[in-house]
């Protein structure tokens, strides 16, 4: 049976008795409502470890004032079922008090730099100060050999790897694919505000990435390939933030550059912002 921790001091004594087994320990970072594609994360996990802990946490500091914090779907029961029956070891269920002991706004802040100012970045400011604040103490928490993150949130990745680089964090980062429904969408605690017309309309993006991917490849130029894609979401009901195709580390591909791209798509259907990407070779 998996054993949840809501407080430091038992889930650190657990930690450190496998560490004295000689035991690996993997990591998988979560805000719950779990689905598919987390539970996919856990299972890559226990392919690359002994020991397999996850945490649950809605994280308020990589919210901004306007997004659904205070409305995100909370369900720790079931997300302690299905980890159990993904194979998870621990879940970590901290309170905000517990993860930020100074409060929210006297907490010590991790701020990434570069790769943090576009897309998601730009679109949503301070979310990975957010983001790598609470990564890093989640790190200090479990203190994990392995950490498991879905390529689903590509740029995230991206701050990550870059954060554990700097910050010399003795941890190994493995991305894993995305889990899409049938119908091609990225799977998201998030798809929970669709409707069910908007759930098949939403597969709309998963389409688009891959007409940018082929028309990429076809030769067309970037800039005309982002505008098309940005009109083509617009004609089909979404607010798009923005629809690009990247290098791999995020800055923008000169003309005519071949080689290794991702294409990514944030946008708003109704009030729920969707992001999807897709990566591919030209
Ligand atoms: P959350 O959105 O719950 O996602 C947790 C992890 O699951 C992330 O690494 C995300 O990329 C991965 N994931 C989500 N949907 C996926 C899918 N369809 N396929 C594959 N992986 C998927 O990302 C966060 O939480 C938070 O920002 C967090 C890292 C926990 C920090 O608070």
């Amino acid at each position: 049976m998996i054993e949840t921790f809501t407080d430091l001091d038992p889930l650190r004594e657990r930690v450190r008795g496998w560490k004295r087994d000689g035991l690996r320990i993997a990591f998988v970072p979560t805000m719950g409502n779990l689905h598919a594609g987390h539970f996919s994360l856990v299972k890559r996990a226990r392919e690359l470890a002994d020991r397999v802990v996850a945490s649950v946490f809605v994280n308020p500091t990589q919210f901004g004032p306007n997004e659904d914090f205070a409305r995100y779907p909370r369900t720790p029961q079931a997300d302690a079922d299905g980890l159990d029956a993904a194979g998870c070891d621990a879940m970590w269920l901290p309170s905000v008090e517990t993860m930020y002991p100074y409060g929210v706004e006297a907490t010590v802040r991790v701020q990434v730099p570069g790769v943090t100012s576009t897309l998601e970045g730009a679109h949503r400011p301070g979310h990975f100060d957010g983001v790598a604040t609470v990564v890093s103490r989640l790190f200090n928490q479990v203190q994990p050999d392995v950490a498991v993150f879905g390529r689903k949130d590509y740029q995230q990745l991206a701050v990550v790897r870059y954060m554990v680089r700097d910050l010399a964090f003795p941890i190994e980062v493995v991305g894993a694919d995305i889990v899409r429904e049938a119908n091609g969408l990225a799977m998201s605690s998030r798809n929970q505000y669709l409707s069910a017309g908007e759930r098949a309309q939403a597969a709309e993006i998963s389409r688009c990435l891959a007409a940018m991917a082929q028309a990429l490849r076809d030769g067309q130029p970037r800039e005309a390939v982002e505008t098309q894609a940005d009109e083509r979401l617009a004609a089909a009901g979404f607010v798009p933030d923005y629809a690009v195709v990247r290098r791999p580390d995020l800055t923008e591909p000169a003309a005519g550059e071949t080689g290794s791209m991702v294409a990514l798509i944030a946008a708003r259907l109704g009030r729920t912002r969707l992001i999807d990407n897709l990566e591919f070779t030209v």
